[in-house]
């Protein structure tokens, strides 16, 4: 397996191109499936782990796929499946994303259920509500959602309970060919849903409403294949800046749409850090010393719940104590023991978390648990002392862009290396 060696103190400087956005890279490559017309020719789209697994989840079904240079051609026009395998959906709770879609065009889909996840409990309940409310007959069956409609899915008006970035996806992904309209209240707001809106209209479809939680969508009979760029991921940013803040360094972060960082340069500013917004660039001076913040990560346009752990990080070098609240996923605290295990001092009290600042990092092995939790360890490294070596930085890979090469190039001590785990 590879782990990262990170031998801290570097000080995080210079400018750095965002890459594009996963989580709008994925529900944008499903809906690919909803047509069989023509080629899709898609830019901007990160080579990760996880985008790499959504294009083999395509090649099973029989969809033609080239990706290069972050270009991602894809013609769906002949499909031979339309069952997305638990070999497949266990690898990556995204592949979800294909109910929708292939529900819409088929009228009938079988997907693995994802099963668990490191942080708690991730029921789809939501995308299965949705499915039935647009007229389809869904069964649990082995381990698989079963959807299933006689003939086209039907408009309806669906309220989220909660906000899902992903059901919404899936409902805006199985509407856009259903008959009639179908009205989205309560859906997500957050930047990768309104891409996922943006190219669904650039392929022919009718939404009203894009960039607020009320969406209307007035089914179409059909949709074309398109080019189209991807956004910036968003988190990406906010982690390259973290890490100039940690380090006491200075970032600029190009290629952005600082809007839609809007909470994060909030948080950064109220500890202390200068932030310059410029048209598509942010750029983050460190300061002499870290305030500290409290945050609550909730649905977007507030703190964003993969943030919360590299914001962590970043409090265990703030003057005072801090406290951090999820309420998108209770129990997403898993780099908390580890970060203790570098010298933190960090306490859980129920769904929140009290960090006790400043503390000096000494490095030593850590987990990664998942994938922003890794992104944490990796930020903790950079100004622990001596070396911190991050196992099983895979979960890295499912999300982050050549992120060893990147902080490289702004001046990190950072290598990949391989170990056997016993
Ligand atoms: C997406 C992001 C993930 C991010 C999360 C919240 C992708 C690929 N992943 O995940 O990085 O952390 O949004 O911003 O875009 N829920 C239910 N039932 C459902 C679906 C969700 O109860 O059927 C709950 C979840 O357990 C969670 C909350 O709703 O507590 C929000 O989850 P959701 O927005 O759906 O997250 P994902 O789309 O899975």
């Amino acid at each position: 397996m590879d782990k990262l060696v990170i031998r801290g103190g570097n000080r995080i400087s210079g400018t750095i191109a965002a890459s594009g956005s996963k989580n709008s890279a994925l529900p944008v490559i499903a809906a690919t499936l909803l047509t069989p017309d023509g080629t899709f020719a898609i830019d901007r789209i990160p080579d990760l782990k996880d985008v790499r697994t959504f294009i083999q989840l395509l090649d099973y079904l029989g969809a033609e796929t080239s990706f290069e240079n972050n270009l991602l051609k894809v013609s769906t026009s002949d499909l031979k499946s339309i069952e997305a395998p638990y070999e497949l959906v266990k690898k990556m709770r995204a592949s979800i994303y294909v109910l929708g879609p292939l529900l819409a065009r088929f009228g009938h889909t079988r997907v693995s259920l994802p099963g668990g996840c490191a942080f708690g409990p991730r029921p789809v309940d939501l995308h299965i509500m949705v499915m039935e409310k647009l007229g389809a007959t869904v069964t649990i069956e082995k381990g698989f959602i079963d959807a299933k409609v006689n003939g086209k899915l039907r408009g309806a008006r669906i309220d989220f309970p909660i906000v899902s970035v992903g059901a919404t996806g899936n409902a805006l992904m199985a509407a856009v060919t259903a008959e009639g309209t179908t009205i989205l209240d309560n859906a997500a707001l957050e930047p990768e849903i309104e891409c996922l809106c943006n190219f669904l209209v650039k392929m022919g479809a009718r939404i009203d409403g894009i960039g607020t939680t009320t969406l209307t969508i007035d089914g179409v009979d059909q949709l074309k294949a398109v080019g189209f760029e991807n956004i910036f991921d968003r988190i990406e940013a906010g982690t390259l800046l973290a890490a100039a803040a940690i380090t006491g360094g200075s970032v600029t972060v190009t290629g952005v749409v600082p809007e839609q960082l809007a909470s994060v340069l909030d948080a950064f500013r109220q500890s202390g850090c200068a932030v310059t917004v410029k048209e598509d660039s942010v750029t983050l001076v460190a300061p002499e010393k870290l305030l500290p913040v409290d945050i609550t990560a909730r649905p977007y346009p507030e703190f964003p719940t993969d943030m919360q752990a590299q914001w962590m990080a970043l409090m265990t070098q703030a003057q005072g104590n801090s406290t951090i609240i999820d309420r998108v996923y209770h129990e997403r605290f898993n780099h908390i023991p580890e970060l203790n295990r570098l010298g933190a001092k960090i306490d859980i009290r129920d769904n929140w978390a009290l960090v006790h600042g400043p503390q000096e990092l000494t490095g030593t092995k850590v987990m990664s648990t998942d994938l922003r939790a890794s992104a944490c360890l990796v930020l903790a490294g950079l100004v622990a002392k001596e070396t911190t070596e991050v196992l099983r930085v895979y979960h890295l890979d499912r999300g982050y862009e050549a992120i060893e090469k990147k902080l490289t190039t702004l001046g990190a001590d950072i290598e990949r290396a391989k170990y056997q785990e016993f």
